[in-house]
């Protein structure tokens, strides 16, 4: 009497649980500010990007310091891209006006016999709506084979096929930008995405500029310095894409943003958001998308 009993109540306790992961009706609401860009204007992407980081208690904590931080300007769209396990407490709890992405997807198109590896098709399938694809970090490796241009590429087409918007990561190492080839490694990471993307799939990508040197180092670019990469990006997207899809596309400045250098970096006119590492795990986040400039309503 007992085990059946108790089999059907954890039985339908796991149905609910996973409806309600699924359809995530009760996240709460969120607020936003001032006027929304002009016809024309670019949207500014603020992307938290939580890395290997964070338990269930502390995703918590997080999602409610993210929830209680106040109106997010109508300039602005924000993401976080969150482990992949900590994805459905997010769905259910982070305020509906924040999106969520992951931080990796397959190559593999479909599902199948590919152990560990999760595809696009079913973080749609759970609500996620944004991918980082092409992170330094995976491209070098951590100790395993990292992901090459070509890859990157097909993981970027794979994903926005499947329905998703992606964060599509590139930047040089110290040595290059010594070296000055800045823009040959950044046109080098573009060129295969470039070749399998039609124009229609290049509105569901962001660029996210992240000079390796500034990722996680406490050394960001200048203003100055990011701008005049940000244009040099946007002048090889007019050249080698078309020149709509160059005024349209949006690119996020990454490596070491914070509350406090967001704005000038914001301000720049090719800098049309943020990647955000280790600010994102805090409180600055949310000074983050403050720093984004909105008239007010
Ligand atoms: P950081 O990371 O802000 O900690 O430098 C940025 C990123 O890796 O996306």
């Amino acid at each position: 009497m007992f085990v059946p009993y108790l089999l059907t109540t954890l039985s339908s306790q796991l149905t609910s649980t996973v409806k309600h992961f699924v359809h995530h009706e009760k996240r709460p609401k969120g607020s936003s500010k001032g006027q929304p860009p002009k016809e024309g204007e670019r949207k500014n992407l603020i992307g938290g990007n939580w890395k290997c980081n964070g338990t269930l208690a502390s995703a918590k904590e997080l999602i409610e310091t993210l929830n209680k931080g106040g109106a997010i300007p109508a300039t602005a769209e924000v993401v976080v891209a969150v482990p992949f396990i900590h994805i459905p407490l997010v769905l259910e709890k982070l305020r509906d006006d924040i999106e969520v992405a992951a931080q990796n997807c397959g190559v593999n198109e479909k599902q199948g016999a590919y152990t560990g590896e999760i595809c696009a098709s079913q973080l749609v399938d759970m609500g996620v709506t944004w991918v980082v694809i092409g992170h330094s970090e995976r491209r070098e490796g951590f100790g395993m084979a990292g992901e090459d241009n070509e890859l990157v590429a097909k993981k970027v087409k794979v994903a926005v096929d499947a329905g998703l918007k992606v964060m599509f990561c590139i930047g040089e190492k110290k040595e290059e930008r010594e070296a000055g080839v800045t823009l040959d490694v950044c046109s080098a990471q573009l060129a295969p995405a470039a070749k399998l993307l039609s124009k229609e799939d290049w509105s569901k990508v962001s660029i996210a500029y992240e000079p390796v040197w500034a990722i996680g180092t406490g050394l960001t670019a200048t203003p100055e310095m990011a701008q005049e990469t940000h244009a040099s990006i946007r002048k090889w997207i007019s050249e080698n894409v078309s020149e709509d899809v160059a005024k349209a596309v949006r690119i996020q400045y990454g490596g070491s943003m914070k509350g406090s250098n967001a704005k000038e970096l914001l301000d720049q006119p090719d800098i049309d958001g943020g990647l955000i590492g280790g600010a994102s795990l805090t409180a600055d986040f949310v000074t983050c998308w403050s720093s984004v400039a909105c008239a007010e309503s």
